[in-house]
């Protein structure tokens, strides 16, 4: 078969099934025995793939598998809002970091990105951002935080010293702006109860493509901090694992909002598709 032909078609590695794009099923070779590839009373009709709700938004895919979602539009207006002096049409793709697999719960990794409390201690070597002139944001399925620097240093290689803002929509969404031209977006995969891979992805956003030594620069900045971020979670993981924090834990009122809405949201949606499962 021509490679063209071969890259129109979705195929299941386990017994060789496959479908066109619309899902349809095209072949199940030997379902009905050796050889029988099309067995009285099997219909193909039958055995598509299940449709699910997708939105693209720009470079991103938001997949919602019981299909009760909002419209995006609405969904994610909270989060839209703020970005509204970002033109997403002019999005470049610069660069991936790959962490691959962390020790941690993949809720973990989405609280330390939205409390700034810890910035000032746990990266107090590559930001030059300090606690006192950060500041939270709660808007319903939207948190996160912000930082303001009088005095922004962008060519500075070893430490972030910008005005940023970063946000992330439940449940595991993540964006950031960084730098005067520069977003950065997080892909969480919970692979386990303990484990998570983590992907940052880093866009321009004036239309305008990274020079390699930028892209070094900023890839360098980032590995750094997110490996901080992650030794961090990897000791929380491990504290949940004891019984003496099995009551829970205490929050900053202050610094913490983000994290107390996070948590919220994730007992409510917990209790609701408990709920819904009990139904069934
Ligand atoms: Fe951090």
């Amino acid at each position: 078969m021509k490679k063209e032909m071969w890259e129109k078609i979705i195929s299941c590695p386990y017994h060789a099934w496959s479908y066109d794009l619309d899902g349809k099923l095209k072949s199940a070779p030997h379902v009905g025995g050796t050889n029988h590839h099309k067995p009285e009373g099997f219909n193909f009709s039958d055995h598509g793939l299940k449709p699910i709700k997708i939105h693209i938004w720009h470079d991103w895919i938001f997949i919602n598998l019981n299909g009760k979602a909002k419209k995006f539009e609405q969904y994610a207006k909270p989060l839209i809002q703020k970005f509204e002096d970002i033109d997403f049409t002019k999005l470049k793709y610069a660069a991936t970091l790959d962490f691959g697999k962390i020790n941690t719960n993949w809720k973990f990794l989405i609280e330390n990105f939205i409390e700034p409390y810890h910035v000032q201690f746990v990266h107090k070597t590559t930001t030059n951002q300090l606690l006192k002139d950060h500041y939270t944001i709660v808007d319903g399925i939207c948190y996160g935080s912000g930082v303001n620097v009088d005095e922004e240093d962008t060519k500075n290689s070893s430490a972030l010293s910008v005005t940023s803002k970063y946000l992330s929509l439940f449940p595991n969404f993540i964006i950031g702006t960084y730098f005067p031209n520069q977003i950065g977006v997080y892909l969480n995969i919970p692979i386990s109860p303990g484990i998570t891979s983590q992907k940052r992805i880093i866009y321009t956003t004036d239309g305008k493509n990274m020079g390699d030594e930028e892209i070094k620069m900023v890839k360098n900045i980032w590995w750094n901090v997110h490996k901080e971020d992650h030794k961090m979670c990897e000791r929380l993981q491990e504290g949940r694992n004891s019984p003496a924090s099995h009551d829970g834990g205490l929050l900053s009122p202050v610094w913490e909002k983000g994290v107390q809405a996070f948590q919220k949201l994730i007992v409510d949606a917990t209790i609701k598709s408990s709920k819904s499962i009990k139904r069934k």
